[in-house]
């Protein structure tokens, strides 16, 4: 059957559904080129009037269908792409439908599909069509029953969601399983697994008494490398208790590990499934950072028990309803288990980093998109990352009170129920007495409102005026923007850094910080009782994601760097600093940035991971965003100069910091690994020094005891242009070869390593037996590793890497769309760019627009690229 043609979907054309499923029990027989699924649903009619029963379904062999028992003849049902349409049913009735899928030869890692011999699922957003025909739309909430059959040797266990409640063996090697979950739930929250696994288990008992049984499952030998893993998922599941008074609510939480998976991981009711980058780790194989993020990762499913599973989307549009929230708690867990500011200025670095250009370019869209193609295609950094800011600006517009009250009474309200933003709106404007209405321009405005701020002094009166203006660039489809109510958090240092306190207009006393909403176009802020010449910081702890147009200058930044009790605004002032001298404007102030950035290495002590962030000069892609014609070898160019100044200027200070020695024995916690992060980053400031450099990393990657350190020596190796580079990496491989993961990183380090052969390299890496391009992992540590963390080669003037990445797109488009058009984003800036550029982007995306099997996932990233 072929596939349904593109069509655009309208959130102003949403229609509840005309049939409702109560229940469904599935049968699954299991085999890996022919599975049979039996499905028998319980279907009622919504309204009163005869309809047809439309259900979708993609790449399915249908066996039978029946109503009430009575097979359907052919003129009762019509099979349409993408669609099976019973033409007039009764008002209720039992549907049984029986298909055949071929879970083997499903490259797309969507609905049923194998991976490493072993049977899992992927239905969010529409994949749960391509294992049964079904109402597939998160409106409809159904009880599940799954019944699962397998070769009992095959595969030994069996999983899907909710509980256990029946087991056995029949027909001699066959084994079930029958698994029943009593919490109604949307179709893409459907999950399945079979296979050999190994696993580890653990116990959890919630606050009201309920004793959890926690189980992880990965393949057979890395079940050790689960530890980290289980022991975020208990401090996940306290935190929820302790923090949104959230307890779980079945008597199993599985998780699985997949090693073939789209993305990050997936919150199927009870039995999440993870991608194994995100639940394996130990010291020799895994970095801080994945560490971090697998905390982060095993937190964020499981909040979803609440922000998404129990209080569901009711259509694709209110996918921020979901993922912003429990972006937004994800973020919170983090802060509250490692270092609150440290956390805030990498959730910055990362919405900068991705949705800031995004927002840039011809795929911005709203937090809340109002139309779509491919729901696929908008599982975006706007949606997640700005998603995830929305709320956090929501608190401070309502102020932590009145937020607290309307997230409990959204829990109370909306539980069980597929919802609306509108509807969770409404419990903050119940909860804190006040409008949202204007807020709502978050979700249903694109761009990145950028807020001008300027400021005066009167030392005679000691009053300070801070004129505040806000405008947001038209984006596509939204030529004209409103003004947004944008939460500020000011406050004002002395020259010497002393803390000024004032008075704002309107107010009864003097304050050391100011917090408030502005809301219109302009606004003028006075303050009051200002003793001395005031070093405004107005975005203290990044309270709107907003781009901010000061005019302090480099000795006013100087002083904040020192001085400003905020950290978030302490390391922002180093950040401009250095893009002013980077951007060309500033060209003298790197001697005194590099001796700011020293006592930063003297105070590292106290906060080793803060220093090492200031350590950090903004990455060439935040430059190639902020630059007005930007020419990346000029910038990149620019940034190596800097780091050269830094790193000569730093050179004693930062030599024993890169070469101390591992500490052992090794802990993946905050403390350590802040300290492991320093020296990371003192290892790429002396990158920059060049080859000279090469025999110092090859020491520290020799000696290394962590993966963090090992990596990070080896990216140093390949930045200072050292000929080491190639020895270190082959020993990397003889070393790691049977451990996928790592090897992930070996190309990932190689494919983003600025050297002037990049390109080349990367074409061995795509030639290499080790790429394969049916595993995403694989895929993506050389694609995305090479588009989006090697921008100057990316971008390079002959157009190489442009058709290097479209032609990788090409070739995963057939075997995986969700995949191929994700890789795309890289292309989201091209017409930033010089003209020479911009017709080498323009040819590379024609080129793949012209072939006319491309995917609907693809061609709508295509199009709206080329728009
Ligand atoms: N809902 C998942 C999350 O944010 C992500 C997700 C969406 C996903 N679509 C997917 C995961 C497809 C895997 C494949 O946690
Ligand atoms: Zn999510």
């Amino acid at each position: 059957m072929r596939d349904a043609e593109p069509v655009t979907i309208r959130l102003s054309e949403y229609a509840p559904p005309a049939y409702q499923i109560d229940e469904i029990a599935l049968v699954f027989s299991l085999e890996p080129e022919a599975t049979l699924v039996a499905a028998r649903s319980h279907v009622r009619r919504s309204g009163v009037a005869p309809a047809p029963l439309v259900l979708n379904g993609e790449r399915l062999e249908l066996q039978s269908i029946a109503i009430d028992g009575a097979p359907l003849t052919t003129d009762q049902y019509r099979e349409e792409p993408g669609k099976l349409i019973i033409l007039d049913p009764p008002p209720e009735f039992r549907l049984d439908i029986v298909t055949r899928i071929n879970p083997a030869g499903n490259t797309h890692l969507e609905g049923l599909y194998m991976s490493g011999g072993r049977f899992c699922t992927q239905c969010e957003a529409e994949g749960f069509r391509a294992i049964t025909y079904a109402l597939d739309r998160p409106d409809v909430l159904a009880r599940y029953a799954v019944r699962i059959e397998a070769n009992k040797a095959a595969y030994p266990t069996l999983l899907a969601n909710g509980n256990l409640t029946e087991s056995g063996e029949f027909d001699g090697d066959r084994h079930f399983a029958v698994w029943v979950d009593p919490h109604p739930k949307p179709s893409y929250l459907f999950a399945l697994c079979a296979g050999k696994y190994e696993s580890i288990h653990d116990s959890f008992t919630t606050k009201s008494g309920r004793n959890v049984a926690l189980g992880i499952y990965v393949d057979p030998g890395d079940s050790e490398r689960a530890r980290y893993a289980m022991d975020a998922l208990k401090r996940s599941m306290q935190w929820d208790e302790q923090v949104f008074q959230r307890e779980y609510d079945l008597d199993v939480f599985n998780i699985v590990a997949v090693r073939d998976f789209n993305f990050g991981a997936m919150e199927n009711k009870g039995l999440n499934i993870f991608n194994s980058s995100l639940i394996l780790a130990d010291a020799e194989t895994a970095t801080d950072a994945d560490f971090e993020a697998i905390e982060a990762v095993v937190g964020h499913e499981y909040f979803h028990n609440w922000t998404g599973n129990r209080i569901t989307c009711r259509d694709w549009f209110q996918l921020c309803l979901k993922e912003g929230l429990t972006v937004y708690r994800e973020q919170e867990f983090s802060a509250d288990q490692r270092s609150r500011p440290t956390q805030r200025i990498k959730d910055v670095k990362r919405l900068r980093g991705r949705q800031f250009s995004e927002d840039a370019g011809p795929l911005a869209h709203p937090v809340r998109p109002s139309s779509y193609q491919k729901i696929d295609n908008f599982y975006t950094a706007t949606v997640y990352e700005k998603g995830g800011e929305v709320i956090r600006m929501l608190k401070r517009v309502i102020g932590a009170e009145a937020f607290e009250r309307g997230m409990q009474l959204y829990f109370e309200r909306r539980d069980g129920t597929a919802s609306t933003v509108e509807d969770f709106v409404a419990c903050f404007e119940e909860a804190s007495g006040k409008s949202l209405k204007d807020f709502m321009g978050w979700y249903e405005q694109a761009g990145t409102p950028s807020l001008t701020v300027r400021g005066t002094y009167d030392a005679a009166a000691r009053t300070y005026t801070l004129k505040l203006s806000q405008r947001t660039a038209p984006t596509p489809g939204q030529p004209t923007k409103q003004a947004l109510p944008i939460p500020l958090q000011i406050g004002f240092i002395a020259k010497d850094g002393a803390i000024i306190a004032s008075k704002l207009e309107g107010d009864t006393i003097s304050r050391v910080e100011h917090k408030l909403v502005i809301t219109g176009e302009e606004t003028t802020l006075k303050f009051s009782d200002v003793l001395e010449p005031p070093i405004p910081a107005v975005l203290r702890g990044f309270s709107a994601p907003v781009t901010l147009d000061d005019d302090l200058t480099i000795d006013e930044r100087l002083a904040q760097m020192a001085h400003d009790p905020d950290p978030f605004t302490r390391w922002e002032a180093g950040q401009s600093i250095a893009r002013a001298i980077m951007l060309g404007e500033a060209p003298n102030a790197a001697p005194a940035l590099a001796t700011a950035l020293g006592r930063e290495l003297d105070r590292a002590q106290e906060d080793p991971a803060f220093a090492a962030l200031a350590l950090r000069l903004p990455d060439l892609n935040e430059l190639l965003l902020t630059a007005q014609k930007p020419d990346p070898e000029v910038l990149f160019a620019a940034r190596e100069a800097l780091r050269r100044t830094v790193a000569t200027t730093l050179r004693d200070k930062l030599t024993p910091l890169a070469t101390a020695p591992s500490e052992t024995p090794f802990s993946p916690g905050a403390d350590a690994a802040g300290r492991r992060s320093l020296k990371a980053a003192a290892l790429d400031m002396l990158s920059s020094l060049g080859a000279e450099q090469g025999d110092a990393f090859l020491e520290v990657f020799d000696t290394a005891r962590s993966m963090t350190e090992g990596a990070a020596a080896l990216e140093a190796l390949g930045a200072s242009g050292s000929d080491a580079f190639d020895a270190a990496l082959a020993r990397f491989y003889e070393r790691w070869k049977a451990n996928p993961l790592v090897i992930d990183k070996w190309f990932a380090i190689q494919a983003s390593s600025p050297r002037a052969d990049a390109l080349a390299r990367a074409e061995r890496l795509r030639a290499h037996p080790d790429f394969n391009l049916k595993n995403p992992n694989r895929v993506r540590a050389l694609a995305a590793a090479f588009a989006m963390r090697n921008p100057r080669v990316f971008h390079s003037s002959d157009g190489g890497g442009y058709r290097f990445l479209a032609s990788l797109v090409e070739q995963i488009d057939p075997l995986n769309p969700a995949l191929a058009a994700r890789l795309l984003t890289p292309f989201e800036s091209w017409k930033r760019f010089d003209a020479p550029r911009q017709s080498h982007a323009r040819a590379a995306l024609e080129q793949l627009a012209a072939l006319t099997n491309l995917s609907k996932n693809t061609r709508e990233m295509v199009e709206r690229t080329l728009a």
